[in-house]
């Protein structure tokens, strides 16, 4: 079988470089000399391996339409998971090297500190890790990333973002739906508090572009909220004064999460402004009748279009959830702000 060879160069122009046969993936390739790049499902349905082709020839196949648009694939975005290379290939990633791997991720034992139901769907989960060979308890992230939570006694793993900032305690917080047939929401059904449970990451590229000077337009379904909460007390903690808008979509008023959190967040982030999209509210709100600074009984896709459209610069866009949130976000923007820059992250099945 072929051997191409295949280059990549990262956001912030670092160079690397790995042999890939024609029956391998980008993906299988790459670690195959222990070259780990951002992934989370390895079989075309997250989107989190998306890079672009500058040049070369390849077969993308087996995956999943919302993994990433026809139009996306159109303009040479492909998924490392699900290419296999034709000719060598010259790759270009929206992240930076510092977020490559080059040795397999270590698992971790944490212990469960508390199972806090939200609501019907979602419970909020903290965890504790257990020291490590070298006697730290921390876990080396960057606020926006997820790692991957082990069922006890199985193989299963899932991967759920991290809604915390990173510290050196050890500390682990996680927002997660509820799912009826998820097997990892079966486990916290019925999890106790004192249990171990294995953690392996953290990774992804999901996280704050700390060069880019735009307004930072922050979008949330449901508990794609978590990584959000992650980044916002980071920029608390680091006293960070770039401009932060979070647009939250939900259905129902009882759908929103972590409010006191986010209160409190905005007493420590005065330039964040918080808008709660609520398409099926109960009522509307008067201006300034409220102690938010926005609410508004329409959806987070119409509120954002809205907003892109009297924006009086290009703005970074951030999105997290549901695909069908991702990928309309994301198309809207295409349209109504082509010059604004979009990072997002999808949430898979559970
Ligand atoms: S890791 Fe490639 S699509 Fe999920």
């Amino acid at each position: 079988m072929d051997s191409y060879q295949i280059t990549i160069t990262t956001q912030d122009q670092q160079q690397l470089a790995f042999a890939c046969r024609g029956d391998q993936t980008l993906q299988q390739g790459a670690e195959a000399e222990n070259i780990f790049l951002p992934s989370q499902c390895g079989s075309g349905v997250c989107g989190v391996c998306t890079v672009h082709c500058q040049s070369g020839e390849f077969d993308m196949r087996d995956y999943n339409s919302e993994a990433l648009a026809a139009d996306a694939a159109e303009q040479g975005d492909i998924l490392l998971c699900s290419t296999y290379p034709r000719s060598d290939l010259a790759v270009s990633t929206p992240y930076s090297y510092d977020l490559i791997h080059f040795e397999s991720l270590a698992q971790r034992q944490a212990e469960i500190l508390e199972i806090k139901p939200i609501n019907d769907d979602v419970v909020a989960l903290e965890l504790q890790l257990l020291p490590d060979a070298e006697d730290m308890l921390s876990l080396d992230f960057e606020a926006g990333q997820f790692v991957e939570l082990g069922i006890p006694g199985t193989d299963i793993t899932r991967p759920y973002s991290l809604a915390n900032a990173p510290n050196w305690d050890g500390r682990l917080a996680f927002l997660i739906q509820l799912h009826p047939q998820g097997q990892f929401s079966q486990f916290l059904r019925q999890a106790k508090v004192g249990q171990n449970i294995s953690v392996t990451g953290a990774q992804g590229q999901f996280v704050l572009q700390e060069s880019s000077l735009a307004p930072r337009y922050f979008v949330a379904g449901g508990t794609g909220l978590a990584p959000f909460l992650s980044m916002l007390t980071h920029m608390a903690e680091m006293m960070d004064s770039q401009t932060v808008e979070l647009f939250i979509g939900a259905k129902h008023e009882k759908d929103l999460l972590a409010m006191e959190q986010l209160t409190a967040l905005q007493q420590q982030l005065p330039q964040l402004k918080i808008h709660r999209c609520i398409s099926q509210a109960e009522h509307t709100w008067q201006p300034d009748a409220d102690e938010w600074i926005g609410a508004y009984r329409q959806s987070v896709l119409e509120v954002m279009k809205q907003t892109l459209k009297t924006a009086a610069e290009p703005v970074d866009v951030y999105v997290c959830g549901s695909p069908r949130l991702v990928n309309g976000i994301v198309e809207m923007t295409h349209t109504v702000s082509p010059e604004s820059q979009l990072f997002y992250e999808r949430f898979t099945t559970a």
